[in-house]
């Protein structure tokens, strides 16, 4: 088993990665949190008919008697509504500040239930147990909470660490093959920032990863995790290091917002931006041709991605409104070498609108276009 310490106070934690750890994770549980008192796992439909038994057969093995707690699927349920609503729940069932709270589900159920558990009688254990890439690999570590505003995504949040993070790479074989492949490009981002072996694994290892070979894939999420982990354990709030992990994401969210969310996947977004980041590393002679190319191969050759029909001006526009944007710049994480990238604020808007037509004629040039 892969296991990855994340170092943050009052208390680290770990990151456990393996395949079949579902069914192992009750045991896990019961010795680290023999204090308990009520475990609850919250989910959403589709991941409680695929994997919830199986974690709940675990927990009962254990001697906890786990209570399943639903929530509605996807982004639209994102909202302080639903956080209310469960804690009402919560209430009834009898939980208390001993209470154990469980995400099973993808980004979405480990933002909800993060903010639950940080708020729940100020502050109850939380365990986050990730079923999508994404979750896997980026969510579910760093403490992240969050629900959406009609003003933008991710507005209202705490931070709330979890006690620890089971990831099972076998639950990813039910994943939607778009979801799937909308988090391989934030593991791809990892190699990219910080990890030459993780990055060569997917250029050597594509079609093992893409068939979800789980030794593969196992190895792919373990090395995310760990490039994740010790980026947020170096920089626990944001203040420098960790907007590292922000490369695609600054044009990446301005293409989510363009097009309006749900078009685009936030994966399938920020493989474009790292694209375009890529390119701006280009031009700006941050980076050199060879680098570029095969970042933009490590991102075409995952498969196809949305075609996008925007406007590269409003992208720019959007950039500058953008919470990133800081004292009207914006700043771009830039790769330099596979690796290795760098923030630089003074990129010039023609070379970002260079950047995003690239993106627009790519897209249209036979890869990524849409179904
Ligand atoms: N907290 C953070 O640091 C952080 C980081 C990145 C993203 N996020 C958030 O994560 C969210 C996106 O997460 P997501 O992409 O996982 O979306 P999601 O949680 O909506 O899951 C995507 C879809 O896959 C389904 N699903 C999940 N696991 C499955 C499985 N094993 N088998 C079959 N279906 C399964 C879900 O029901 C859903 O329909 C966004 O809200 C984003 O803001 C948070
Ligand atoms: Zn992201």
């Amino acid at each position: 088993m892969a296991q990855v310490t994340i170092h943050v106070p009052p208390r680290p934690y770990q990151a456990r990665i393996e395949n079949g750890l579902l069914a192992r994770s009750g045991a896990l549980l019961a010795e680290l949190l023999p204090q308990a008192s009520k475990v609850f796992v919250v989910t959403v439909p589709p991941v409680r008919k695929r994997w919830g038994a199986k974690l709940v057969r675990s927990l009962v093995s254990a001697g906890f008697k786990p209570q399943v707690i639903q929530m509605p699927n996807g982004e639209p349920a994102k909202k302080l509504k639903t956080i209310e609503t469960l804690a009402e729940r919560l209430s009834r069932l009898g939980a208390d500040r001993r209470a154990v709270l469980i995400a099973l589900g993808g980004g979405v159920v480990g933002d909800v239930t993060g903010l639950l558990a940080s708020l729940y009688m100020r502050g109850v254990e939380l365990v986050q147990v990730p079923t999508t890439v994404l979750a896997q690999v980026d969510a579910s570590v760093g403490g992240k909470t969050g629900v959406n505003l009609g003003a933008g995504k991710n507005l209202l949040g705490t931070f709330h660490h979890p006690r620890v993070v089971l990831i099972d790479p076998e639950v990813l074989r039910t994943l939607p093959d778009r979801d799937f492949r909308a988090g391989l490009y934030e593991a791809l981002k990892c190699g990219i920032i910080g990890d030459l072996d993780l990055f060569l694994r997917f250029e050597q290892k594509r079609a093992q990863i893409l068939k979800r070979d789980p030794v593969e894939l196992e190895g792919v999420i373990a090395q995310s995790v760990k490039l994740k982990a010790e980026v947020v354990s170096a920089d626990e709030h944001e203040g420098g290091l960790r907007r590292v992990l922000n490369l695609g994401h600054t044009i990446g969210h301005a293409l989510e917002v363009e097009t309006g969310y749900g078009t685009l996947l936030h994966g399938e977004a920020v493989a474009w931006g790292m694209i375009a980041a890529t390119n701006i590393a280009l031009t700006v002679g941050r980076t050199d041709s060879v680098t570029a190319g095969r970042i933009a191969d490590a991102v075409l050759s995952l498969g196809r991605l949305p075609e996008l029909k925007v406007s590269a001006r409003k992208i720019l526009a959007r950039l500058q409104a953008d919470k990133k944007t800081q004292n009207g710049v914006v700043h771009f994480v830039l790769p330099r070498e596979i690796g290795k990238v760098e923030i630089a604020s003074d990129v010039p808007d023609s070379v970002v609108i260079g950047a995003v037509e690239e993106l627009r004629r790519l897209s249209r040039g036979g890869w990524g276009k849409s179904k």
